[in-house]
C-alpha cells in the first residue's frame, strides 16, 4: 500500500479523492498496489465529509511523515504551492500537480530537483484538464520533430465564444452567463485575457523544444474585444472565432502566441465548442494529430491527476525523464509572425480597400455604416505599416 497526501480539497482535490474511491479496483490493478489517501490538507474544515478524519491544517504533518510517498498538489496559485512542492521533493516525496501556474513558472527547477532526487514531478492535468497531452508528447510523439502545436486551451473562453457565435449574444452578457455557471471566475482576467492559455502553450512548447519558453514573453491577446458584430462577419465568412495558443518551430526559429483567430471548417479545431479543449500537433513523421476532450472540470481533471499518481507509484524512486531545461528558448519577435487579417472599418474610410492585397471584401446588410476586408497573408510588420496612422478601424482579428 502506498500513502499519498492531497494538498487542497477544492474542486480538483475532492475529485481526486472521489476518483480514487470510485475506480479503486481498476486503479489498484494498474498501480500494482492500493493507494491510500493518508492526509488531505486544507485550511477549511469539512465536518461529515469522507475525508474528515484525514484532514490536517499543518503541512509539516505531511512533509515530515516518512510514510507519505506521494504529494498531490491541487491547491492552485504559485505560493505556497511552490514552497510545499519543493519541500516535498527535498524530503524524498514525488509530486504531481494540476497547477499550470506553478508548472509554467517553476517547471524546469522542480523537474531538475525531482531528477536529482530520483523522484518524479508530473503535471498531466496542467494542460487540457483531462485530455492526455503531456504524456503523449513525452512518450509517444518523442520520435517526431514537432513542427507546431495549435490549441484551444481554455474552456471558459471557448464557452463564451461558442455562445456568442450560436446565440448572437454580446461578450458582456455571455461572460455573466459563464460566471453564473461557475466556468469563469469572479475575476475572469486569467481566462479572458489569454494568460491561462499562454501558460499552457508555454508548457507544451517547453516540452517539445526541451528549453524553457517563458509565458511572459508570449505575445498574448484575449477575447475582450470580440463583439457580436465580429461573430456575424465570421458566420458570413463560414468561419468561427477561437482563442488559439500557437507554437511553431520553423528551421529552429520559434514563434509563439495566444490570440483570437477566425478558422474555417477545414481547420481541425473548428468543431471544438463549448467548454471543450482541442490540441492539434504536427510532427515530421506522424503529420497531424488531434487531442480532444474536457479541458477542465472536477472528474476529468482528477482523472489526469490520478494517472500521474499511478505512474509515480509504478516509478517510486525511479525518475521518469522529462527534458525541459532551464535554458531559455528564444522566441522570434512578434512582428515577424505572419497571418491573414480581418479588418472592420467605417464605410467612410474607402482607402482600406486598397491598402492591402485583399482576398475578400464584405458588407453586412444590417450594418451599412461599415465594411470588412480579409487581407492576403503577410507579416505583422507589413500589416502594422499598412494600418499605421489610419483611423476608423473597428476591429482586427487574425484569420487562419
Ligand atoms: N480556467 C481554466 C479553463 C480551467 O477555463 O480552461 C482549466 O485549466
Amino acid at each position: 500500500m502506498i500513502n499519498i497526501a492531497v494538498l487542497g480539497y477544492g474542486t480538483i482535490g475532492s475529485g481526486v479523492v472521489e476518483a480514487l474511491d470510485t475506480n479503486q479496483e481498476v486503479i489498484k490493478d494498474h498501480a500494482g498496489q492500493e493507494i491510500n489517501v493518508k492526509y488531505v490538507l486544507d485550511l477549511r474544515d469539512f465536518p461529515g465529509s469522507p475525508i474528515e478524519s484525514k484532514l490536517v491544517h499543518d503541512y509539516n504533518v505531511i512533509v515530515n511523515d516518512p510514510e507519505v510517498d506521494i504529494v498531490v498538489e491541487v491547491m492552485g496559485g504559485t505560493h505556497p504551492a511552490y514552497e510545499f512542492v519543493k519541500e516535498a521533493l527535498e524530503k524524498g516525496k514525488s509530486v504531481c500537480t494540476s497547477n499550470k501556474a506553478l508548472v509554467a513558472e517553476f517547471g524546469p527547477e522542480l523537474i531538475a530537483l525531482a531528477r536529482e532526487k530520483s523522484l518524479n514531478f508530473l503535471f498531466e492535468a496542467s494542460v487540457g484538464g483531462g485530455i492526455p497531452i503531456i504524456r503523449p508528447i513525452l512518450r509517444s510523439l518523442n520520435v517526431d520533430t514537432i513542427h507546431h502545436i495549435t490549441g484551444i486551451l481554455n474552456g471558459t473562453t471557448n464557452f463564451i465564444l461558442t455562445k456568442m457565435y450560436e446565440e448572437g449574444s454580446t461578450y458582456e452578457e455571455t461572460l455573466k452567463e459563464a460566471q453564473a455557471l461557475g466556468y469563469a471566475e469572479a475575476d475572469p482576467t486569467a481566462d479572458v485575457d489569454g494568460f491561462d492559455a499562454a501558460r499552457k502553450i508555454a508548457i507544451l512548447s517547453s516540452l517539445i523544444y526541451g528549453k524553457n519558453v517563458d509565458f511572459n514573453e508570449i505575445t498574448t491577446e484575449g477575447i475582450r474585444n470580440i463583439t457580436d458584430v465580429d461573430m456575424k462577419y465570421a458566420k458570413a465568412l463560414g468561419k468561427k472565432i477561437k482563442l488559439l495558443g500557437i507554437t511553431y518551430n520553423i528551421d529552429g526559429k520559434i514563434y509563439s502566441e495566444v490570440a483570437p483567430h477566425m478558422i474555417d471548417k477545414k481547420h481541425m479545431l473548428y468543431m471544438v465548442d463549448d467548454v471543450m479543449n482541442g490540441i492539434e500537433t504536427h510532427g515530421n513523421l506522424l503529420g497531424d494529430t488531434m487531442f480532444y476532450g474536457a479541458g477542465a472540470g472536477k472528474l476529468p481533471t482528477a482523472s489526469a491527476v490520478v494517472s500521474d499518481i499511478i505512474d509515480e507509484v509504478k516509478h517510486l524512486h525511479v525518475n521518469i525523464p522529462i527534458k525541459w531545461d532551464a535554458e531559455p528558448a528564444v522566441l522570434e519577435d512578434h512582428s515577424t509572425h505572419w497571418s491573414k487579417f480581418f479588418v472592420r472599418v467605417d464605410s467612410e474610410c474607402e482607402e482600406m480597400k486598397t491598402a492591402f492585397k485583399i482576398e475578400q471584401l464584405l458588407t453586412l446588410e444590417d450594418h451599412p455604416d461599415e465594411y470588412a476586408i480579409v487581407t492576403e497573408e503577410m507579416t505583422f510588420a507589413e500589416f502594422d505599416a499598412g494600418i499605421k496612422g489610419r483611423e476608423h478601424i473597428r476591429n482586427i482579428i487574425q484569420v487562419k
